[in-house]
């Protein structure tokens, strides 16, 4: 079955049209401290606390001869719906996890979108993403929610922030770092993270070094960092054993979870990934700090590459009268001083990300929308969104070339190994 889509009437427009809770029952308050309640397990809500990606815990499924499979978080609700069903896929090779983008998040949603995840998969891996570059307030209102809903890890992409480290440690919820150098990796390390996540320049979204490819990345941050690596960009089903093999414990997928029957993205959304090849694929300048972002080409990106510039228009249609945060202006500052090029350009440069990116994934806007991608995206291929794959079907064909890749890795093992 299709995942339900969002439904739009008139300028109303809520979010999520298939609540799968119900808020009304909600007693879970969000508070200023960072006590977590002492909450071990999931009621059939999703509350209660999930348990927690530890480097301990990451050590013992290696040792137990599985990897971890982790879907990475995709911003401004490309990837709603994935984490409870990743987290709860079987899989013979790997431990699961999901993790659900808080970027672009009231704290209400976040929290919504976390209890359906963790309802989906009681038990399961449950972590959040969260951007330092985002406006601070927001990022501190949505880290706090996070970890009092008891969330399995807390991983931070775009933007570096030590507090939410402290914060992670106060509330013993563990903490991934994403990194693209060595440098960082061994800096996130000193500072006590649990995990790493390396994201190569074949990732999807904004890139950190747009020319170190993963297979060097992860040599890299290897050589500086003793933390467990979880590898990341442009992993296509049948890379998965290659990294493996490179003394990974796990790897993350976001690209390839897109073109999955029962994520929520607008279906247009997941047509554009389908059957595309290296023309369609374009690494754009984002107003985020003018970083180098990697999307699907369309009338959008042309148009920013020929210099055209968008100005923020109401977000109304989505966040309702109360705005973001209660920002109702165009540009609801949704980044931190100085990292938005639009706004600090007076809006005469650059174009607003909040309107781009959510007109891609919930109106479906295939020209006015930026549908981010990643490298993978040349791998899925052609076909209608009925046919696409679930989850749990993607988790079973990972499983099987997996262990056709292991076949092969030993099988070279052995061959090298003989005289
Ligand atoms: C549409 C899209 C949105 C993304 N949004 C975020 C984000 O908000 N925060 C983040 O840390 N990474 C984000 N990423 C990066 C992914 O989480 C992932 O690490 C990266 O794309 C590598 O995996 P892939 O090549 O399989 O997509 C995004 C990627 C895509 C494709």
């Amino acid at each position: 079955m299709v995942a339900p889509q969002h439904s739009r009437s008139g300028s109303e427009t809520v979010p999520y049209d298939a609540a799968p809770y119900d808020s009304a029952r909600e007693d879970i308050p969000v508070t200023d401290d960072l006590v977590v309640p002492n909450r071990t397990d999931t009621d059939p809500a999703g509350r209660g606390s999930a348990p927690k990606l530890t480097r301990d815990a990451i050590g013992e499924i290696l040792r137990a001869g599985k990897h971890l499979l982790v879907q990475g978080a995709m911003g401004l609700h490309v990837s709603d719906g994935l984490a409870g069903k990743v987290a709860a896929a079987k899989s013979a090779r790997f431990v699961t996890a999901g993790t659900v983008s808080g970027v672009g998040k009231t704290p209400e949603l976040l929290r919504r979108e976390l209890r359906r995840a963790r309802a989906e998969a009681p038990g399961g891996y449950v972590g959040v993403n969260l951007m330092a570059a985002i406006n601070h307030l927001d990022f501190e209102r949505l880290a706090r929610t996070a970890l009092v809903e008891g969330v399995s890890f807390i991983v931070q992409g775009a933007g570096i922030s030590r507090e939410v480290i402290r914060w992670c440690h106060d509330a013993g919820t563990p903490f991934a770092g994403i990194v693209s150098s060595g440098r960082l990796a061994a800096m996130y390390e000193k500072w006590g993270a649990d995990f790493l996540v390396a994201e190569g320049a074949e990732a999807g979204g904004h890139i950190g070094d747009i020319e170190l490819p993963l297979a060097s990345l992860v040599e890299d941050v290897r050589s500086h960092s003793s933390l467990p690596v979880v590898a990341a960009g442009g992993i296509d089903a049948s890379d998965v054993a290659a990294y493996l093999a490179q003394g990974v414990a796990g790897v993350q997928l976001s690209t390839r979870f897109i073109a999955c029957r029962d994520g929520d993205a607008h279906p247009a959304f997941k047509t554009m990934h389908l059957g595309k090849g290296a023309d369609d694929v374009v690494v754009i300048t984002s107003c985020v700090k003018g970083m180098k972002a990697r999307a699907v080409r369309n009338a959008f990106t042309d148009a920013l590459a020929a210099g055209d510039h968008f100005p923020p228009r109401s977000k109304a249609w989505f966040f309702g009268k109360d705005g973001y945060g209660g920002r109702t202006k165009a540009c609801i500052e949704c980044l931190g001083t100085g990292l938005c090029k639009c706004r600090a350009s007076d809006f005469h440069e650059s174009f607003c990300i909040t309107d781009a990116l959510l007109r891609a994934a919930i109106l479906g806007d295939t020209v006015r929308g930026l549908f981010y991608t990643g490298q993978s995206v040349t791998r899925i291929p052609e076909g209608t969104v009925q046919e696409l794959k679930t989850v749990q079907e993607l988790v079973l064909e990972l499983d099987r070339l997996l262990e056709d890749g292991s076949h092969r890795t030993h099988a070279l093992s052995a061959a090298s190994a003989s005289p």
